[in-house]
């Protein structure tokens, strides 16, 4: 298997088993990002606790990039610092999900990338 296709059996397994989806009922931060070429959503929540990431979910329909992204975003934050979460790059991020996405399927992954980096801004604040 190429690490190109073993990329690609990861996120269909996000999309197919996503991890923390649902409502989170204590969360003290949400947001929905919404792509308006597709109508794809993602509605991601944080539970924030001093300064760390004690818990997230997030509930979304869309493509199997946007909605597998965000089901892996949550994984990498849960337990983190904030600052650590700060310093996630977009392009990072990218290179998890998978590389040779092209700039559509890259805006389908960052919807949930935004969703964080604009949460966890405004907690800072
Ligand atoms: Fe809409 Fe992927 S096709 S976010």
């Amino acid at each position: 298997m190429t690490e190109e296709e073993i990329k690609a059996e990861i996120i269909l397994d996000h999309y197919r088993n996503p991890r923390n989806y649902g409502k989170l009922e204590n969360a003290t931060s949400a947001i929905t990002e919404y792509n308006p070429i597709c109508g794809d959503t993602v509605h991601m929540q944080i539970l924030f606790e001093g300064n760390a990431v004690r818990d997230a979910k997030f509930i979304g329909r869309g493509c199997s990039i946007s909605q597998a992204s965000a089901s892996m975003i949550t994984e990498m934050i849960k337990g983190k610092t904030v600052d650590e979460v700060m310093a996630m790059k977009k392009d990072d991020f990218l290179s998890v999900v998978g590389f040779n996405l092209g700039p559509a399927r890259e805006k389908c992954a960052l919807l949930s990338f935004n969703a964080v980096e604009k949460l966890v801004k405004g907690y800072k604040k």
